[in-house]
Parts: C-alpha cells; sequence; structure tokens
C-alpha cells in the first residue's frame, strides 16, 4: 500500500464491543478517517460473542463515538461515510468453526489484514490458531496484542509459542499505546538530534530521574479485570518500563526498529534485580480508600463493582529503580502510579545536580537546580528550568522556564492509538515491543509479583484524591529527595 493513496486494509477488532475498542481504538480510527478518508473497500470488523446485527453494532458505536470524542470531533456526515465501512461479526474465540462468520468479511486482493487481539491475554492462543486453522491468515496478516500479555514471565512465554506457530516476529505487534504519545517520540528526537542534551544525559550530571504516570479516575467499572491486573501489570510492566527505557537507552544506530528494540532491551537487562529486601526497602504498594477525586466523593476501591471487600490488589505503586551500567550508575530512578490521584498526569523529570559552587548573593533555593520537564499528560509540553538573572540592578538570580515544545497552532495532536494503528497498517513495527523485551520486563516484574503473593502484609492504604501512601514520600525522603509536583 502506498502511503500516498487511501489507506486500503481489512482491520478486525476481537472485543469489538469492549471497553477499549469503544472508547480508544474505534475512536482513534474516527480520527483518522477524518483526516484522510479510507479507501472505499476498506473494513473494519467488529468481532464479539453476542449475536449482534451489523444495525445494533453501528447504533453502539455511534453512541459511544459520541461519549468519548472531543464534540468539536464528532461530525454527523463523517460518521455516516466512517460507519460504511464497519461490519460485525459474532464468533466464539475458542471454537474454530465459528470464524466462518468472520471469512466472509475479508478479502483476498493482498490488502493488509490486521487482527487486533483487544480480549484477555488468555484467549490469544485460541484465536491464533483458530485464524490458522480456517486458513483466515494471509502473508500480508499481522496481529496485534494488547498488554498486558501474561501475567507472568512464564504465562507470556506460552503465548509467544502459541503465536509463533502461525505468525512470524514480523508480524506480530506488541503494542504500548505509551510509545505512540506525541512526546515520547519527541523525547527521542530532543535526545539524539541535540549534542547539547546528549553530553549532560548520564551519571556526570543528572542526581536522580522521576517518572509518573497518575491518573485521577478509579477502576472505572472494569473491577473484574483490576482484580487479576493491578497496578505492577497494568502499568509498571509495560508503561513506566518503556519509558524508562526511551530515557535510560544509548543511541541506536540509526532509527530502525530493531535498532532502537535492541538499545531498549540493554536498559531491561541492565535492571538491577530486586530481591525480597530491596522489594521492602525500595517498592511501595499502596490501595485507595474512601475520598474525594476530581471534586466528587468516590468509594474505596474495595467498594467498586467486581471488586472483593478484602481484595488486597494494588492500585498504586511506586518504586525505586537501578540501571548498573556505565552512563547510570549510582542514578536512582523513582517510577510511581496509581488511580485516584489529584490529578491526571504524566511526567518525566530529569533532575540535574547542583552547580558546585555558588558565586551570587542570592541564595540559592532549591527549585534553582536545572530540571528538564517533559509532560506527556494532560498537555504535551517540555520544560527546561534554568537560572536567570531578575530584569533591573543588582544580580538577582531566578528561575526561568523555557519552553522547548512545539507550537500546535492549535492543531489538534493525534491520539497515540491513531499514530500505531496506522504503523500496524504501513508495518512499521518500531514503536511495538519484541517478544525479547517483553520476556525481560516480565522478568524483572516477577520477583515482585511473587513476593506480593506470598506476603501477608496488605496493601498501605491512601485517600483517594491524595498522592499515595505515607511509603511513597518516604521512598524519596530517605534519599533527601521529594517527588516532583510542579506543573499544574
Ligand atoms: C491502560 C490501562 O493501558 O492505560 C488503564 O489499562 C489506564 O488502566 C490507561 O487507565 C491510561 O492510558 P492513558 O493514555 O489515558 O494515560
Amino acid at each position: 500500500m502506498k502511503e500516498s493513496g487511501n489507506a486500503l486494509f481489512d482491520f478486525v477488532l476481537f472485543g469489538g464491543r469492549g471497553d477499549l475498542a469503544l472508547r480508544k481504538l474505534l475512536p482513534a480510527l474516527y480520527h483518522i478517517y477524518q483526516s484522510k478518508p479510507f479507501h472505499p473497500s476498506s473494513r473494519i470488523i467488529g468481532v464479539g460473542r453476542a449475536p449482534l446485527k451489523r444495525d445494533a453494532y453501528l447504533a453502539l458505536v455511534e453512541s459511544r463515538l459520541q461519549q468519548h470524542l472531543e464534540v468539536e470531533s464528532w461530525d454527523e456526515v463523517t460518521w455516516q461515510q466512517f460507519s460504511k465501512h464497519l461490519y460485525f461479526a459474532s464468533l466464539d474465540a475458542q471454537r474454530a468453526e465459528s470464524y466462518r462468520a468472520l471469512r466472509e468479511h475479508l478479502s483476498d486482493d493482498g490488502r493488509p489484514r490486521v487482527f487486533y487481539l483487544s480480549t484477555h491475554s488468555s484467549l490469544y492462543g485460541a484465536v491464533a490458531s483458530s485464524l490458522g486453522s480456517m486458513n483466515l491468515i494471509s502473508p500480508e496478516s499481522r496481529v496485534v496484542l494488547e498488554k498486558p500479555i501474561g501475567r507472568n514471565l512464564a504465562s507470556a512465554k506460552l503465548i509467544s509459542g502459541q503465536m509463533s506457530n502461525y505468525f512470524t516476529e514480523s508480524q506480530i505487534y506488541r503494542i504500548d499505546h505509551y510509545l505512540g504519545k506525541e512526546t515520547v517520540q519527541n523525547l527521542l528526537v530532543l535526545r539524539f538530534a541535540n549534542p547539547l542534551f546528549e553530553s549532560l544525559w548520564n551519571h556526570h550530571y543528572v542526581d536522580h530521574i522521576q517518572i509518573t504516570i497518575a491518573e485521577s479516575i478509579g477502576v472505572e467499572g472494569r473491577g473484574d479485570f483490576y482484580e487479576e491486573t493491578g497496578a505492577l501489570r497494568d502499568i509498571v510492566q509495560n508503561h513506566l518500563l518503556q519509558l524508562l527505557c526511551i530515557v535510560a537507552m544509548e543511541p541506536p544506530a540509526n532509527i530502525d526498529p530493531d535498532r532502537v528494540r535492541d538499545e531498549k532491551l540493554k536498559v531491561l537487562r541492565s535492571l538491577r534485580p530486586l530481591q525480597e529486601a530491596s522489594i521492602n526497602s525500595q517498592v511501595v504498594r499502596g490501595q485507595y480508600t474512601a475520598g474525594t477525586a476530581d471534586g466528587k466523593k468516590s468509594f474505596a476501591y474495595t467498594e467498586e463493582e467486581g471488586v472483593a471487600d478484602t481484595s488486597t490488589v494494588e492500585t498504586f505503586v511506586a518504586m525505586k529503580v537501578q540501571i548498573d551500567n556505565m552512563r547510570w550508575s549510582g542514578v536512582p530512578f523513582y517510577m510511581r502510579t496509581g488511580k485516584r490521584m489529584p490529578r491526571r498526569s504524566c511526567e518525566i523529570v530529569v533532575q540535574f545536580k547542583e552547580i558546585p559552587h555558588w558565586i551570587f548573593n542570592t541564595a540559592k533555593g532549591p527549585l534553582m537546580d536545572n530540571q528538564l520537564v517533559i509532560t506527556l499528560q494532560p498537555n504535551e509540553s517540555i520544560t527546561l528550568r534554568l537560572c536567570g538573572k531578575r530584569l533591573g540592578p543588582g544580580m538577582d538570580v531566578r528561575t526561568v522556564d523555557l519552553n522547548l515544545s512545539p507550537t500546535s497552532r492549535n492543531r489538534r495532536s493525534p491520539e497515540a492509538y491513531e499514530r500505531l494503528l496506522m504503523d500496524v497498517v504501513k508495518g512499521d513495527q518500531t514503536l511495538f515491543l519484541r517478544q525479547d523485551e517483553l520476556e525481560e520486563a516480565w522478568t524483572w516484574v516477577d520477583p515482585v509479583l511473587l513476593h506480593w503473593e506470598r506476603s501477608s502484609a496488605p496493601p498501605e492504604s491512601y485517600v483517594a484524591g491524595s498522592w499515595g501512601p505515607s511509603g511513597s514520600t518516604l521512598l524519596l525522603a530517605q534519599d533527601g529527595r521529594l517527588w516532583y509536583e510542579g506543573s499544574k
């Protein structure tokens, strides 16, 4: 398929009535269509177990698009045209013969055929084998695997074995939508196109790095999913570790998918393993109790639908991580994530070391150490905090924020999934994980999962709407540091 033409594809969405499909994937496809219509014969086929007629599926998608799109993006005419590409196939993912309902929607003209598996990962193997036995996998097929892929290293390996019976590695797209966020790609450019940053990006100049993914929402009706998953599997094993890799990796030889993935893999291999003692002192897990979040009264996690009232599943994790390599030796990386935090924010903060000797009469405040703040959410920005002279007589020093973000000129910033879904259609794997990366991430996370499973200690509680349990503050305080809570 030429990039300049209208995108021609068959896009099969397993879990087509699920939360992710209706909240993120279909809105992303709608936006892609809005900026450039697909080829008239391209199809999006939602797949689900329910015996749903096409009209009913369209009505469902229409109402959810209206709910999830920004008001200015919804457009009746666009919807009418977009919906002509939408179909629904009802099948039982575990019964190969039922895939006949899907076959009739697929074209055999050599177009890319995408199978997007937005279902529980325990079904991935059954879907691959059914597609295989019904001869639905063409050489142009790609399969997209949503995270978390497996529950631990062993199940991730099992899934890998099952997939590799039917798909080659170049056909498998392990998605982590955080890599599709505009600022993450901008960070790659910032790091590797500017000698200014590259020369300072190491233990000689960096004091520590913080990475936060905070959400003000709770589990949003996904209690069952969350009970099985928890924050470590849902965010740390994938989104947080991927951001860590992008921040910490060595410059790849070029931007080819495998060169970038090689470098991320090396970071994962350099993570200092967590053992019993270090888990106790370096990893904090928390669970929210009732409180006020986003200005509204909110329930405790254990009162959410689908959650056991004795649940010890974590909704918050904070950890101190060490990377044992030449660049980062001795530089701590602090990562945290949580639901029901005071606000939605995703930030990477690179804290540079203090200037060795201060010559000015103005007292040097803690905020006067240089800081690079990379904000992914809610609004994308990159800010460099420097010292400057206050205008006027004397030599008063003050902090100055230098905004390095591209000016948006009111253009809507595309959602991560928009970029990634089109990368799959185009066959670009740069922003997708390779199997070895996935396994390495599980290898590092597994001991923590195991430790918590065996431990009788419950997670620390924190009030909904706060920044997490006191253990999280202590984690940094014991090193004489504070979490960055700067940008509002
Ligand atoms: C998903 C998690 O991967 O990421 C959700 O399963 C979480 O629990 C979501 O809410 C956050 O994504 P974003 O892009 O809204 O920050």
